[in-house]
């Protein structure tokens, strides 16, 4: 199928639907042009088909920097916005979440190999800072204009399974944007003289790092132990300290707080893949993967709950722009920077995880889970509206929630309905 992208849109509906043998139905699925315009799809991706879609929700009863807010989350997975809103219900009678995060700075790496002698190199291009922050200058004048820009620049050596390689990094303010397309651009532009400046140096990669190690945010709340009671502040407690002391328990408890912050980041148009990797790296570079929030007992007994990680994030530029859905999820949001939005979703994790946290430690996550687990099976067997609500209640009671007997239970009310 080489050259898919060239052909219309219906030739390469109809090739796939060849290939795959798709049924009707799904063929004219990838003929929704909802919410986003064919023609805008097909300039965001190559070989595009259709739309994906996902539920869009909003988590309530969050307060941040003594703000409220209302936060929109796009994701498939029951429980998660439940579980955010519930988190952040919880602390209000404390005043919800302060949180912060640091200017947009980010690291571009260039990297430089065939050095005869790496710290020589690296040295020089140390002592000529000045030269190298000049050469990238040209290609930050764009951001310079928005206030953001160049901030510094460094040298490294590092050991590797080809030898030692020089690592020549960019400090680059990225304003409100998340910056990849800036920080590279200026890479690729300076890294024909920093390659001069090294002096036998030959560039191979100039990419941004996604560990923003620069760019992080934190939150931190307390929740009440006359409101969530003393054996939830133990649980949770204890909870953590699991996921400190194990590294399975670790991927865990930080894939919970992903679920929260990847669906804003998803919903606003942002990179959460991006998010993700810096999320995972941030959360080993002690040189042991750990949890991402920590939990302490107060002398009062309430519970206090923080969180730190990078979190590059934009409210400027790239699909934030381009997805009408993340304009009305950013709108939704009300987050005037890069550093308010980062803020926010930094409070989403952590609500997400004292969530988790709580229900997994004292009555399980599944009662609630199973619910809408239910809803979903019965919807994917036919089911609608009220009738959806009906069999997947009567699912969850009997503890069978499978699609053949959503398939029964369907079948019988629709026998009942029959006219005799
Ligand atoms: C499920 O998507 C997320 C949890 O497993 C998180 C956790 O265990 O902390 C419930």
């Amino acid at each position: 199928m080489s050259g898919l992208y060239k052909l219309p849109r219906e030739e390469r509906i109809r090739l796939v639907s060849e290939f795959a043998s798709l049924a009707d139905g799904q063929r004219k699925l990838l003929l929704s042009d909802s919410p986003l315009k064919f023609d805008a799809a097909d300039r965001m991706s190559e070989n595009a088909v259709g739309m994906h879609g996902l539920p869009f929700s909003v988590a309530t009863n969050f307060i941040v920097n003594g703000k409220e807010a209302i936060v929109p989350m796009a994701i498939e997975e029951p429980s998660v916005v439940a579980a955010a809103s519930n988190g952040a219900k919880l602390c209000r009678d404390t005043g919800g979440f302060s949180a912060s995060a640091d200017p947009p700075i980010m690291i571009g790496q260039v990297q430089l190999v065939g050095c005869k002698d790496a710290e020589a190199a690296a040295k020089r291009l140390d002592e000529r800072k000045e030269e190298a922050l000049a050469a990238a200058a040209p290609f930050a004048e764009n951001i310079a204009k928005y206030g953001g820009g160049l901030r510094g620049f460094a040298a490294r050596v590092i050991g590797t399974p080809r030898g030692k390689m020089v690592v020549a990094e960019f400090h680059i303010d990225v304003r409100d944007s998340m910056g990849a397309n800036t920080i590279n651009t200026i890479l690729e532009g300076a890294a024909p003289e920093i390659e001069r400046i090294s002096g036998d140096g030959k560039a191979r990669l100039r990419i941004l790092s996604n560990l923003a190690v620069a760019r992080l945010a934190r939150a931190t709340a307390i929740w009440k132990k006359e409101t969530i009671g003393a054996e939830a502040v133990e649980g949770v407690l204890d909870a953590w300290a699991f996921a400190e002391g194990d590294i399975f328990r670790a991927a865990t408890h930080n894939k919970g707080i992903m679920n929260g912050i990847d669906a804003v980041a998803l919903a606003t148009g942002n990179d959460w893949r991006a998010v993700e990797a810096g999320a995972h790296a941030y959360a080993s570079m002690g040189g042991r993967y750990r949890p991402l929030t920590r939990f302490k007992r107060l002398p009062n007994g309430d519970l206090h709950g923080e969180i730190e990680l990078p979190l590059a994030v934009g409210i400027l530029g790239g699909a934030t722009r381009s997805l009408p859905m993340a304009q009305a999820a950013l709108s939704i949001l009300g987050a005037q920077s890069s550093g308010e939005l980062a803020s926010l979703m930094a409070s989403v994790g952590l609500a997400q995880n004292f969530a988790a946290l709580r229900a997994l430690s004292t009555e399980g996550i599944q009662k609630g889970h199973m619910a809408l687990h239910a809803k979903n099976v019965a919807l994917a067997a036919g089911a609608s509206g009220a009738v959806a609500d009906d069999i997947a209640e009567k699912m969850a009671k009997e503890k069978d929630i499978t699609a053949s007997r959503a398939g029964e239970l369907l079948a019988e009310h629709q026998k009942r309905k029959k006219p005799r």
